[in-house]
């Protein structure tokens, strides 16, 4: 049976974590990238289509192709972090449902559907296990930045040429420099945001 995670872990996760844009110069090993994975793609997903497909962005050289797609004020934050994960989706998910949910034929579902809805599928269920990959880094220790001001038909051209895979959202990786962070921002009460009925 599940027990309660620690107060320490709880913070680590969730209270203490920060979205972090300033980043101290210790590497992020290419193991530590693939733990993240191999936590994050465990975590559940429409019929477990698992759209999610992810580009480390770790060499200078793949930077420099990343940095024309982004926002001004993105630039800095992701030249230098350590690794700059493009959270991307398949929208032909369903070519891989006979692996992933072998026991229906699952891929007759969706195959004829048409691109938006697969689109907004796919959005939905990559934008979880975005947030799955997250929390995933930061369980291992790693701090995160992610970010959705850049040009994605800029990155989907540069990344996914030739491909039915887009970009979703950026997420900067690596151990933040804390002192460079404003003042956390409030989040919404349990009686603003939730309801019981
Ligand atoms: C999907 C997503 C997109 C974001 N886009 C940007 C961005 O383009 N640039 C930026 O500086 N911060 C971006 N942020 C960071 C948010 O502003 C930040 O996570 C939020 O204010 C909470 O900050 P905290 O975790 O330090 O409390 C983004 C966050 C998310 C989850």
């Amino acid at each position: 049976m599940a027990t309660k995670l620690s107060d320490e872990a709880l913070d680590q996760l969730f209270r203490k974590a920060r979205t972090q844009s300033a980043w101290l110069a210790k590497p992020v090993d290419d193991a530590l990238l693939r733990e993240i994975y191999d936590l994050a793609k465990m975590g559940p997903t429409s019929a477990n289509m698992c759209p999610l497909r992810v580009v480390f962005v770790k060499s200078t050289s793949a930077k420099e192709r990343l940095k024309p797609a982004l926002d001004a004020g993105n630039v800095e934050k992701t030249m230098s972090a350590p690794v700059t994960a493009i959270i991307g989706m398949d929208i032909h998910f369903y070519e891989k449902l006979p692996k992933l949910f072998p026991h229906a034929d699952a891929k007759a579902w969706f195959k004829d559907r048409p691109e938006n809805e697969l689109e907004h599928m796919a959005l939905r269920n990559s934008s979880l296990q975005g947030a799955y990959f997250m929390l995933a880094a930061r369980a291992l220790g790693l701090d995160c930045g992610p970010m959705s001001g850049f040009n994605n038909a800029k990155v989907d051209a540069e990344f996914f040429a030739g491909t039915t895979v887009k970009s979703n959202f950026l997420c900067n990786l690596g151990h933040g420099d804390s002192t460079k962070l404003f003042p956390r921002n409030p989040r919404l009460d349990f009686d603003e945001a939730c309801r019981i009925e």
